[in-house]
């Protein structure tokens, strides 16, 4: 059952193309109309939202931070992640404008379950994202988008991440279609990039020789940190949890642009230090940003571990390491270049002859508050 692989974390971070293709799957035409039939909730009522939350916990929600930055840019509606079991704490700003994304893959997470009824009790509208059909959260929501990654057993989340990831997408340009946000046309381009990426994931995967080397190599570390921005900044904080549940090991995600205004105080002769280097060819120069905070941790001693686009050669000679993704539009890369960060945790992990399926002190699914 774990298809000839040693673990179901490494069966399940090579199902990703197929998780990734199985959840864009019937969901729009070949004119890039999306037709999200399952959602029930009427356009309408989608019109006349004004504010998205995102609910979660974990890693689904790093995906909700994912989310942050496409639908912001795609919908023009404000969309604020918070982690569930702080929200109803905090006397939330939530009415039945507000639509709450709650995003989980059991569907089971209680710290979301509670949440989801708090925002319910305010007259918000619930849409779920889960990958788990049939369970709590989806049945008490009003309108549910199902991710169709597979039963996910490993403990930590690998496919469902990049599944909740695309679903956000999905949900995102539905919104701009019924919205108006957006020409068809565009919707159309960028739905056609995303078809393209579960054959990119499949190349991470094929070329994961050399991420799987350094995780055996680096099994003597005692902390490694994470760097990254705009949509580079969750794969960033998902790499160093990965790292944290699997190998027991201190693991932190920043900004990168954060860095001097603390962190680089951490950086020391020899500390690894792995970077997500944001496209060449995306907007706002910060590539070049990103490319100067690599100089930066390097000229301090940093060891670094550089994921870049193909054809960025302008990381190289600051890199001890470079892996390269495929090339795709700025928003979609979390979809590439999380998978690195995966296949390194779980090779580390495994390196220290560790449980990469139950990791201690930890369980799937979160039924306590
Ligand atoms: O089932 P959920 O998506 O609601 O679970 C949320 C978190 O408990 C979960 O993502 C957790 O952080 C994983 N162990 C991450 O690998």
């Amino acid at each position: 059952e774990k298809g000839g692989y040693d673990s179901f974390m490494e069966k399940e971070i090579n199902d990703q193309p197929q998780a990734v293709a199985d959840t864009l799957l019937g969901r729009f035409d070949a004119d890039g109309r999306l037709t999200l039939d399952e959602l029930r909730v009427s356009p309408e009522a989608l019109k006349s939202i004004n504010k998205i939350m995102v609910l979660a916990c974990g890693t689904s929600a790093y995906a909700g931070q994912v989310a942050k930055y496409a639908i912001e840019h795609w919908c023009r509606i404000p969309v604020e992640v918070e982690l569930s079991h702080e929200f109803r704490y905090r006397d939330p700003i939530v009415d039945s404008n507000t639509l709450i994304v709650a995003i989980s893959q059991s569907g089971e997470t209680m710290d979301t379950l509670m949440a989801v009824r708090y925002a319910k009790e305010q007259g918000a509208k619930i849409l779920a994202i889960c990958n788990t059909n049939g369970s709590t959260i989806p049945r008490e929501a009003d309108a549910v988008l199902y991710t169709h990654a597979g039963p996910e057993i490993a403990v930590a989340s690998t496919k469902a991440f990049l599944a909740q990831i695309t679903a956000t997408y999905l949900l995102g340009l539905y919104l701009a279609q019924v919205r108006g946000n957006k020409f068809q046309g565009e919707i159309k381009d960028i739905l056609a990039d995303l078809a393209k990426v579960p054959a990119k994931i499949q190349q991470v995967l094929d070329g994961a020789g050399a991420i799987k080397e350094l995780g055996q190599l680096m099994a003597g570390t005692s902390s490694v940190l994470f760097l990254g921005r705009h949509v580079g900044f969750p794969v960033a904080m998902e790499g160093a949890l990965k790292l944290k549940e699997l190998a027991y090991i201190h693991a932190e995600g920043f900004a990168a642009g954060e860095l001097k205004h603390g962190p680089i105080a951490l950086i020391e002769e020899g500390q690894p230090v792995f970077v997500v280097v944001p496209s060449p060819r995306g907007r706002d120069s910060l590539h070049a940003k990103v490319v100067s905070n690599i100089q930066e941790i390097r000229a301090r001693g940093a060891k670094t571990i550089v994921i870049a686009e193909e054809g960025d050669d302008a990381v190289k000679a600051y890199a001890e390491y470079v892996f390269y993704v495929p090339e795709t539009p700025t928003l979609l890369a979390p979809l590439l270049t999380t998978v690195p960060l995966q296949i390194f945790a779980c090779a580390l992990a495994t390196a220290k002859g560790f449980d990469v399926d139950q990791p201690r002190n930890l369980a799937k699914s979160v039924t306590v508050e």
